[in-house]
Formats: C-alpha cells, sequence, structure tokens
C-alpha cells in the first residue's frame, strides 16, 4: 500500500468512543459529531487507470469544498492510497486503511476486480464503502449489503443499450475486443444480450489481459475477417493507444467501432482527430444541457484546470451522496441505519441529469448515446431512461 497522504486524526474527548463492528474484527471509528469525518480513498494514482483515480479525488473533494470543507456537518480529513488497479494487493490496501487509519468511510476504487476484494473486506468489516467508478455487477448483485454503494455504474448498465444502436445501425455481424478482466467481460456479455435479442451475431470475440496494449495481432484479425462493426471496451490509457491503433490501421471508416462510453471519457483530447464520430454508450456526456452540469464543469475547471469527465462526476455525486446519508443522521456515523435509509431515499440532481439508487444501493440514470465531435463527446441521445440494473442474486428487501 503507498499511502500518499498521511494525516492522522486523533479524536479527542469522551465522545470518542471507539464501537465493535458487527464482525467483531476492526474497531470502529469514533462517532462524535465534532469529530472530523476521515475519509479513505482508495483509487488507481499510477497505471493506465491513473487520471481517472485523479478526477475522482479531485471532483469529491470539490463538493466538500462547496459545502465550506464539511459533509453532513463534519469537517472531512483525507487520506490516500494508490490501489495500482492490483486486485491482489486489495485486502491489504482495505485492511490498513480501516484497520490501521481507522478511516470512517472508503470512497473506491476504478478496477473492477480490486473492488472486489475491497467489497470482500467491507462486507467483513462493515466498513461504509462508495463505489465512486468500479462496475463489478457483484458489487451490488449477490454481493450487495446495506454498507456497499455504488455511485457510478454497474458494467451491465452503459453497454446494455449498445447491441440496440448498433443492429439499429445496420450491423448485423460484429465482432467484441476488450481486457479479458470482469469490466471487459461483464460489457461485452451485456451488450450481446441486446444484440443476439435484436437478431445480430458476434463472429469472434477477441481477448488480451488487462493492462496490455498490444493491440496490433487482434486489430490485423478484424482486418482480416471485416465484420460489419467492432464492440469494445477499453478506458484510460488503454483507450487512448486502441483509438490510436485502430485508426493507424485504416479501420475507422471501414469497420465502424462503437463501445461504451469509456472509449472516449477523459481520452478525447489525447485520441485527437482519431475519435472523430465515434459513437458511445454512457451515462454522461460533456455537454449535457441542465444548470448542474454547466455549474459542475464550470467549477472543476476552476479547481484543476481541466475538463470534467464523467470519472470526475462520479467522485462528485459520491460525496454528495455521503453528504444526503450524513446530513439526515446529524454528522453521527453511528446512526448507521438511519443514515443508510437516507441514502436509499436519495434524489440528486446529479452533472449527468436526475439519480436515485436502487434497492441494491446502485444508482438509476439515464444512458446516453454520444458522438465525439472537435474532442466533445456530444450528447445524441438517450439510449435508455432511467435504467437500473438487474441486481441478480442481490437479496436486499425492496
Ligand atoms: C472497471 O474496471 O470496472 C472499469 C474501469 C474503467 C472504466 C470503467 C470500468
Amino acid at each position: 500500500m503507498t499511502i500518499l497522504t498521511n494525516r492522522r486524526t486523533l479524536l479527542k474527548g469522551a465522545t470518542a468512543v471507539a464501537a465493535v463492528t458487527a464482525a467483531g474484527k476492526f474497531p470502529m471509528p469514533a462517532i462524535a459529531q465534532g469529530a472530523p469525518l476521515k475519509v479513505g480513498f482508495m483509487l488507481p494514482y499510477t497505471g493506465t487507470f491513473a487520471k481517472l483515480g485523479k478526477f475522482i479525488d479531485d471532483a469529491f473533494r470539490l463538493n466538500v469544498e462547496q459545502r465550506g470543507g464539511k459533509l453532513g456537518g463534519r469537517t472531512v480529513e483525507f487520506v490516500q492510497v494508490d490501489d495500482e488497479s492490483e486486485p491482489a494487493k486489495a485486502a491489504d490496501n482495505m485492511n490498513r486503511l480501516v484497520g490501521r487509519e481507522k478511516v470512517d468511510v472508503v470512497v473506491g476504487t476504478v478496477h473492477s476486480g480490486v473492488a472486489m476484494g475491497m467489497v470482500k473486506v467491507a462486507r467483513d468489516n462493515n466498513t461504509m464503502l462508495i463505489i465512486p467508478n468500479a462496475g463489478a455487477n457483484e458489487a451490488t448483485g449477490p454481493m450487495c449489503a446495506p454498507n456497499i454503494w455504488r455511485t457510478s455504474f454497474t458494467n451491465w448498465q452503459p453497454a446494455n443499450p449498445m447491441g440496440k444502436v448498433m443492429y439499429d445501425a445496420g450491423h448485423r455481424n460484429v465482432m467484441t475486443i476488450t481486457w479479458r478482466y470482469a469490466a471487459g467481460q461483464q460489457s461485452v456479455e451485456s451488450f450481446k444480450e441486446t444484440f443476439l435479442k435484436a437478431g445480430g451475431k458476434v463472429m469472434e470475440e477477441l481477448w488480451l489481459p488487462f493492462p496490455q496494449v498490444e493491440f496490433q495481432p487482434l486489430i490485423t484479425q478484424i482486418a482480416t475477417r471485416k465484420p460489419d462493426a467492432v464492440f469494445c471496451f477499453f478506458a484510460g490509457g488503454g483507450a487512448v493507444k486502441f483509438v490510436k491503433d485502430y485508426a493507424a490501421a485504416g479501420l475507422r471508416q471501414s469497420v465502424p467501432l462503437y463501445g461504451t462510453g469509456f472509449l472516449t471519457d477523459g481520452t478525447l483530447q489525447a485520441q485527437g482527430a482519431d475519435a472523430e464520430g465515434l459513437k458511445t454508450t454512457l451515462h454522461y456526456a460533456d455537454d449535457l444541457d441542465n444548470p448542474a452540469n454547466k455549474a459542475f464543469l464550470t467549477a472543476f475547471k476552476k479547481k484543476t484546470g481541466q475538463d470534467g469527465d464523467v470519472y470526475a462526476v462520479q467522485g462528485y455525486d459520491s460525496a454528495a451522496l455521503l453528504h444526503i446519508g450524513l446530513e439526515a443522521v446529524k454528522g453521527d456515523f453511528g446512526a448507521r441505519d438511519a443514515m443508510v435509509k437516507a441514502m436509499g431515499a436519495a434524489k440528486i440532481d446529479s452533472p449527468r441529469g436526475p439519480i436515485s439508487f436502487s434497492r441494491a444501493n446502485n444508482v438509476v440514470q439515464h444512458i446516453y448515446l454520444r458522438e465525439a465531435k472537435g474532442g466533445v463527446n456530444r450528447y445524441v441521445s438517450i439510449a435508455h431512461a432511467n435504467l437500473a440494473d438487474p441486481a441478480t442474486g442481490c437479496r436486499l428487501a425492496s
């Protein structure tokens, strides 16, 4: 574990009482309302998802700053851990944040495999976990729990409307390409669900290990087999390279490329003209015409000098959700049941549009069809309104 910032806060006074968790493994952090709330960011600050982690962190902090440095009336302190998008280190990183750093809540992460390790620990220790990106379906499916929340998406959500989009565009025989790990696999499965149902055929599924970027041999296979189109899942630095390699192979016009919006979100500047015209589905578009989006983009730019994207929006909304929960209990983190109830009833006027939460604690939201034009992921239409993940296997009562 790399602790990037370690401002340990000693909770003062008789009210700083340590309670024991349901599982009895770690003492729960003090619940004194006057004490600072300790938020542990477990995010990738290095590697192919580094920018994604940084934007989540920046936007979460922006939301807190806009509330005068507080959430639910509690001053907020942060601890950062670089999870390196490394699933094998997830449990150790999480255990140290909760056990040693004694954070009240963990906000993380980006990578689905790392998130699954975090969810296991959070379930064992009853730690409040807010997932600001990772889409692993299980986290709000069979592994759902009252202390596990997600403000981003399930891998099923943004990919599902794309089957119909591609079929309606006239594509019948397609290939898929992605990294072989949960996010890639679950995105492809979800896309296939609607594409096959519409009557399309998947000629071949191409895979490479995460986070490899040696796309050339697979792109050559696409060029040889000549499908009508390609569906893919890539994100971050890998998405930049894939889009550039695909264009360099001369396939951009002959074999249209589609994907979930992670392909072009936060990456367009680096992809340049090679991304022009790419159509993707996602729960955000840069130019969404609503006051919350305009205010958010302006404030994010002012704080960071950069253009906000879907990852920043998810970080921003994570703080908003935590604020709603804490406000309902006047900052008393120990009043967990009431806090969770308020979070479940939350309706947030997000930059992505209106969002609410399902019985599995996953976000319900519009999925947009977007087109990359002039460096912007432009809104085309709502591909599926208020899409809720089916939450298969989740046993939480509605
Ligand atoms: C994931 O691993 O769940 C993921 C990573 C980056 C973008 C979207 C999903």
